[in-house]
Order: structure tokens, then C-alpha cells, then sequence
């Protein structure tokens, strides 16, 4: 027999990924007694907050929870930086400079994966876009000829000063995007995946001084987001200082989903997946 492939093993992860995501949709059907699934169909939503504050912690259960697509920009520029492609190029110039990426290229972006990407039909979750109220103006355009409006949109808020320790201690799986603290999330085994066993590795923007500047481009570019999410009346703020179960029963709330799905109970762990 041919030896399995990596691609192989991918692909079988990718599989058991999608079969999980759609246990959880009906699992979070049954418990609240829906026969239509109107929470995870109006599920459109942006996480907003300065770096570090845990847009990428958060949003890998939002979307596990209501089956929709995750679509963090910044992941998506470092592909392209690994591949080595003229926009990966000039994006890590900027990223570690800690500028924006101009707002034509990232509307692009997000345009094609929400027009192409078939986990995004339930609905999304966006993380680090829109930043600049140009693209926040884009999303609106784009949205509206679909007549699919935004829903919620959660700004995780947090005193620059907490951020420091988060940031300079983060480490990442690159291929999968999971992210550990030295800290406050390690992994099992010191600089490993918990999943693949494969080493960690830290961000070249994770630095005191990169820092510096990503928070000031936050406070001067991506803070006027707040203020036109506001306006439209789809804002909420979250304390994102305290730990992630809280930031995680807190941004339920804002779904107005209090029930929690208990991993002992549910239909994963009944079948003898989990
Ligand atoms: P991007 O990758 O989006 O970076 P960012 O916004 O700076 O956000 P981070 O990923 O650093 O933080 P996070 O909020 O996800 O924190 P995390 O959950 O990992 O963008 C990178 C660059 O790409 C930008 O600077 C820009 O150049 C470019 N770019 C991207 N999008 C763009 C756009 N739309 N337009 C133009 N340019 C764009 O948490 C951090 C650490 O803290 C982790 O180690 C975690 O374990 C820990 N942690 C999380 N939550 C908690 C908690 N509650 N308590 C304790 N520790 C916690």
C-alpha cells in the first residue's frame, strides 16, 4: 500500500474539521429547540480591537460554534508573504513596519473570498478587517448588493499596557493559525504544536517596537471604525481584559446566546468523538 501523504493527512483533518463544525450546528439546533438555523443565518461579524487583545483567540469558536467562515486578513498576508508573492512582498515590508496594507488590495481580498469561499454561505467572521473606515465603507457596498448587512460588530477593548506581555509572548503554529502564550496559554511541550507536534514559532511584528507603532496606526486609522459602527447601531464593546472563558461568555452574550454547549453532553462526545 502507497504511504500517506501529508496532503493526505489534510485533507482528512480538513474532513473531520468540517464534520465537527457541523456537530456543533446541530447540536447548538437542538439544545435551543430551532427547526430553522436563524442565529448561525444572520451570524455576519467583525471583531475590532488593537493587537493582542484577542481577535485570534476568539474568533476560531465563534466560528466553530455557528458553522461560518473565519477570514483573518493578517493570515492571510503572511501566506503570501510564506509564498513569497510580490504582494506577500511588500506586505511584510509594511506588517513589519507596522503600517496598513493599502485598502484597495484588502477590500479585493475579502471580496473574493466571501464571493468564492463556500464556508463563508452560513455566514462570516472577520478579524482584523476592516481597519480604516474606507474599508469599513467597502464592506458596507459589497454587503448591501447582496442584501446581507452586518450584524454585529464587537470591538474587544483593552488598555494598551496589558498588551505588551500578550504580544511578546505569543507564539504560532503557522500552518494551522493557532496561537499559544509563553505565558498564558503554553503549548504541552515547550515551542511545539499541540496537534502536529511541529515547532512554534514567533511573529516578526511580535516585538516591543513593532509594537509601538501597530498600536499608534490602531489608535489613528482603525479606532474611527468604532465610531462608524456605532453610528449604524450594530456596536458592542467587550472587556477584553479579562480571561478568554470570560471575553468568550461575554461575546455570547452579545449573540444573545447564553447557552453553552457542554462538551460532555453533546453529540461528539455521545459517538465517542470527544
Ligand atoms: P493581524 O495579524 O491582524 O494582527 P493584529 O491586528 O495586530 O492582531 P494580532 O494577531 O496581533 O492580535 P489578536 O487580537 O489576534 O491577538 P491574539 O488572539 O493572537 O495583522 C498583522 C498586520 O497585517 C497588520 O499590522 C497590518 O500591517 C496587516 N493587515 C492586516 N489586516 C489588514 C487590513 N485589513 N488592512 C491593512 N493592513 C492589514 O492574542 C495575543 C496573545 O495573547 C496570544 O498569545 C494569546 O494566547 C494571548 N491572549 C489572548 N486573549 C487573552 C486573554 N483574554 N488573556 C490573556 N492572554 C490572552
Amino acid at each position: 500500500m502507497a504511504p500517506i501523504t501529508d496532503s493526505q493527512i489534510d485533507d482528512l483533518k480538513d474532513l473531520v474539521h468540517k464534520l465537527e463544525a457541523r456537530v456543533h450546528d446541530l447540536e447548538h439546533r437542538l439544545e435551543s429547540g430551532e427547526t430553522k438555523p436563524s442565529l448561525v443565518e444572520s451570524m455576519r461579524l467583525i471583531l475590532i480591537g488593537p493587537p493582542g487583545a484577542g481577535k485570534g483567540t476568539q474568533a476560531p469558536r465563534i466560528k466553530d460554534r455557528y458553522c461560518i467562515c473565519h477570514l483573518a486578513t493578517g493570515d492571510m498576508l503572511r501566506a503570501q508573504v510564506a509564498k513569497k508573492t510580490p504582494l506577500g512582498r511588500e506586505a511584510k515590508k509594511i506588517m513589519d513596519q507596522g503600517g496598513l496594507v493599502s485598502d484597495d488590495i484588502m477590500i479585493n481580498m475579502i471580496k473574493n473570498e466571501l464571493d468564492t469561499n463556500r464556508e463563508c454561505e452560513n455566514g462570516f467572521i472577520l478579524d482584523g478587517f476592516p481597519r480604516t473606515v474606507a474599508q469599513a465603507e467597502g464592506l458596507d457596498s459589497m454587503l448591501q448588493a447582496e442584501s446581507k448587512p452586518l450584524k454585529h460588530a464587537i470591538e474587544l477593548q483593552i488598555d494598551d499596557g496589558l498588551l505588551v506581555s500578550r504580544i511578546t509572548g505569543r507564539l504560532i503554529h503557522p500552518a494551522s493559525g493557532r496561537s499559544y502564550h509563553k505565558v498564558f496559554n503554553p503549548p504541552k511541550e515547550t515551542m511545539k504544536d499541540d496537534v502536529t507536534g511541529e515547532p512554534l514559532i514567533q511573529r516578526t511584528d511580535d516585538n516591543a517596537e513593532t509594537l509601538k507603532k501597530r498600536l499608534s496606526t490602531y489608535h489613528e486609522q482603525t479606532a474611527p471604525v468604532v465610531g462608524y459602527y456605532k453610528t449604524r447601531g450594530i456596536w458592542a464593546g467587550i472587556d477584553a481584559s479579562q480571561d478568554p472563558e470570560h471575553v468568550w461568555k461575554s461575546i455570547l452574550g452579545v449573540f444573545g446566546d447564553s447557552k453553552t454547549t457542554s462538551s460532555s453532553s453533546g453529540i461528539l462526545s455521545k459517538i465517542g468523538l470527544r
